[in-house]
Parts: C-alpha cells; structure tokens; sequence
C-alpha cells in the first residue's frame, strides 16, 4: 500500500476510504466523548483531524497523547463539519510510536526565533521553519530545473582546495589527524597537522574550476556548499552557506545580467506557482508585501545603473549613512538598500566596479579604472548576486596578477586555459539563503539553514 501524506489527505484524495495517517502531534482536545488531534507530517503547512471516539480499545491511552507525540492511525477519511478545515479522519484504529510528554519544547504558542534557533533539532516541527525548509528543497529543484531546461552542465568542484578564488583571505584551513596523537576523545581533537604535507582549505567558491568546464561544455554551472572565515557576525552573512554559479563560454557582461534576471524571474514564478500555502503563511505572519513583491519581480525587468551613477545617486541621497560613499569604496549594506528600496523600488544590477575593489578575475575595462563586474541588489537583501565577465586575455591577467601579489604557479592551471581555445566568458554566483529569505521575508540567515554554521556556532 502506498504511504499517503497529509497534503494528499487534505486534498481530498481518497475520499470515503480507509486511509492510514503518520505523523506528529500537534494538539489533543479531549472533549468528553472524543478526543481531536491535530497531526502534521511536513508535507505542508496545515494539519489533519483525527476524531478518536470512547469505542476505540486505547481511547483513555489517547486521550492522554501530549504534543510531540509520534502516532500512527488508520480509519476513513470524511468531510469535517468543523470550520477552517474540510476533511477529517475518523481513527478506526489509533496507535502512539513514540510518546512525548509536557516538557516538550515546541508547545503551542508562539516561540522567538532565537529560542527556535537553540533547538535546532526539533524546529523544523513548528509551522515557520516547516514552511522554510519546504521552501528552501522546492528551491533547489526548481535551480535544477532551470538549468536543465536550458542545456547546462551540471559539475561538481572540489570543496577542499588550494585557491583563495576571492582573494579576501577567508579560507577556512583543512587538517588531517595526527596519527601517533592518542585515540580521539570527544572535545580532545588534535587538529594541528595539514592536509598530508600540503596545506588545503576549504572552498570559498567554485568559479575558477567552473570556469575551465565553461571552457569545454560552454554553459555549465555549480550547486554546492561554500565556506567563509568571515568572523562578522550579521544577519546576512554564515561561515557556510550554499551557492549557485552558473558560468557561460562565449558571453559577455549584458549575458550574464539577461541570465541572472532571467533566473531570478523564474525562481520568483516557481514559488508563486509550487509553494502557495507556505508563500501565504509568510505574507501573513513574516511579511505583509511578500507576495505582491514577488509577483511584481517576476514580471519586471530589472534595473541597470554604473557603479558610478549609484555612488553619484548615494552622494545626494537625502539620508545619511552610517558609512562614507565615495568613489572607490564597496557598497555597504545601508546602501544596497537604499538603492533599491529608495532609489530604484526594485532589484538593480551595479556594473563597472572599481577594480581595487573586486576580485583578481574580472575583465578590465577599456578605461583602464573599472573592471566588468555586476552585483544584483534587491530590497531587503542587498545581494544576492555577484558576477562578473572574466579576463580571457593571458596578457592582461598575468600582470594583474603579479600586481597583486598572486603566485602564478599557484594558479597555473587557470593560466593555462587561456593559451588554448581561450574565449570571453561570464558567470555569477547566487547565494542560496539570501534567496531564500528574498523569498521568505525571513530577516536572519540563521533561520533558513537547517543548522546554521556561523562565529561561535558549529554546533548548534
Ligand atoms: O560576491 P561573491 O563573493 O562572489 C563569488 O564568490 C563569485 N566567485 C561568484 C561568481 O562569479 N561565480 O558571492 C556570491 C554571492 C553573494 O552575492 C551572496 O549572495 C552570497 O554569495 N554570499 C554569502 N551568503 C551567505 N553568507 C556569506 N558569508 C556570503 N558571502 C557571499
Ligand atoms: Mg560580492
């Protein structure tokens, strides 16, 4: 027999048969001859009735059943007379798995993020972090998907590597164990020695040996998890987090911005369309413009202006900021913001970055200053996207190189693709969570990662 899920019951599927029911207690009502329980599997956000009734041989067993309980019913499913819900089951048989009590730490009442976040392991139990993690895999389906419908390799690079691809200085050191070190004990790991005579990290991002598969299969991209020893601690920013990186042979700056608004829309369309009840629930409890924002991106297109026009838009902003604007200095956060919940109303890409300010990679400029980078701003995130086109010419990006301080041999590799076949090529990366909270509302990255990796947490 097939295994139903909740979603499936409280479609109506099945309708007058006997059905069986797995999942979790959220509520017991006891009346005086029956017993309500609310049970939720995680297949969507709302919950089936069981109605238990005094005939049952276990009824004063169930009536005893607390929140947290794991159940197991079998019975016909039928339309509820009750409000608020149109299909109920009525148990003909209703057995506890597992039992909980009333120290369970999820009970039925609003509970802060903060505390969610300290029980890691059962907040995916509760109704906002159930809807997050619906989110975040149709999320990655749908990236798959996008993908795949449009002729994209799919490639796995390493994650422990050599090359600092950012050049910030974030790698996070790899070690084996030392093995004439005594037998680990928990809390008592030696993690002095490097990785087998060499020293790794882990990756920051997977573009540069993205760029060499571009460089054979044209269209490719990334899916995997990256790492940042970035000891800040902001409600944007994780020690590991998951990126997206697409990356195009034979394509410039304008086809990497088409590309990335082209995703984003798709991405926006994909949860308007796959993940309404949890979409709903978000508006209504996390973010009131969620909905009407989202349906709004994915019908635009979206905004362009140079680096230099938002530094020029920034200086006569009527607002003050916390940080100087000034040519030649990165964006900050407040600034992000307010160009595209002020200025713009709306996602905008800022092209032609200052080169001091961006990565070793990125194609210079006929004007000798900016290099052809593209972040994608949007409100409330900031970024969630940085790209850039690549430099394809060996004679330019060998001295750039050398200006600062990289080791050629350190990279040879990706010297070496640009002596044979070189072409100009473009990608981005995406950041995973920043996408889902564009498209949750949820203000902390911390709450859209199943176990969240940042400063001081690598537990918990
Ligand atoms: O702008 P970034 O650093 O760009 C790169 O890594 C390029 N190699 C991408 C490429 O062109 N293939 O990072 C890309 C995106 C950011 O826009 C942001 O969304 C996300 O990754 N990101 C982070 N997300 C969470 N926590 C962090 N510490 C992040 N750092 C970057
Ligand atoms: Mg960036």
């Amino acid at each position: 027999k097939r295994r139903t899920r909740i979603c499936e019951l409280l479609a109506g599927e099945g309708l007058g048969e006997d059905v069986e029911v797995r999942g979790w207690v959220r509520t017991n009502r006891v009346g005086k001859n029956v017993a309500f329980l609310a049970v939720n599997d995680g297949s969507c956000l709302a919950s089936l009735q069981l109605v238990a009734a005094p005939e049952l041989a276990n009824f004063p067993q169930i009536c005893a059943i607390a929140t947290g309980a794991a159940v197991v019913a079998r019975g016909r499913l039928v339309e509820s007379p009750a409000s608020g819900q149109r299909y109920e089951v009525h148990a003909e048989r209703l057995e506890v798995v597992g039992t909980s009590d009333e120290q369970y730490p999820l009970q039925k009442k609003r509970h802060s993020f903060e505390y969610l976040r300290s029980i890691a392991h059962l907040r995916p139990r509760s109704n906002t972090f159930g809807a997050v993690f619906r989110l975040r895999s149709s999320l990655a389906q749908a990236v798959h998907r996008f993908f795949a419908e449009r002729g994209f390799l799919y490639v796995h690079t390493p994650i422990i590597t050599t090359n600092d691809c950012e050049g910030a200085g974030e790698l996070f050191r790899v070690t084996t164990l030392d093995p004439a070190a005594p037998p680990l004990v928990a809390g008592a790991v030696d993690f002095s020695q490097d990785f087998f005579g060499e020293r790794a990290g882990l990756t920051v991002s997977g573009q540069l040996e993205g760029e060499l598969f571009a460089q054979a299969f044209t269209d490719i991209y990334t899916f995997g998890p990256t790492f940042r020893a970035e000891n800040s601690n902001t409600p944007r920013h994780a020690s590991e987090f998951w990126m997206i990186e697409p990356e195009m042979a034979f394509a410039d700056l304008m086809a990497d911005a088409a590309l990335a608004e082209e995703f984003l829309r798709f991405l926006c369309r994909h949860v308007l369309d796959h993940c309404r009840e949890d979409l709903e629930f978000f508006n209504e409890h996390i973010d009131r413009e969620l909905i009407a924002r989202i349906e709004a991106v994915a019908d635009s297109s979206f905004a362009m202006m140079e680096y230099a026009e938002a530094i020029d838009r920034l200086r006569r902003a009527p607002v003050s900021f916390e940080f100087p604007v000034q040519w030649g200095l990165d964006l900050q956060t407040e600034h992000e913001r307010y160009l595209t919940e002020t200025a713009v109303g709306g996602p905008v890409f800022v092209v032609n970055y200052p080169k001091e300010i961006k990565a070793f990679y990125m194609r210079q400029n006929d004007d000798g200053t900016t290099v052809a980078a593209m972040d994608l701003l949007v409100p409330k995130v900031g970024e969630i996207i940085g790209g850039s086109q690549r430099e394809e010419r060996l004679d330019l990006l060998a001295p750039r190189m050398a200006e600062l301080g990289i080791p050629p041999d350190s990279l040879w590799w990706y010297l070496d693709i640009r002596r044979w076949g070189s072409t100009p090529h473009a990608g981005f990366g995406l950041g995973f969570e920043r996408l889902i909270m564009y498209l949750s509302g949820m203000e902390n990255i911390r709450d859209v990662v199943p176990f969240p990796r940042t400063p001081r947490h690598a537990q918990f």
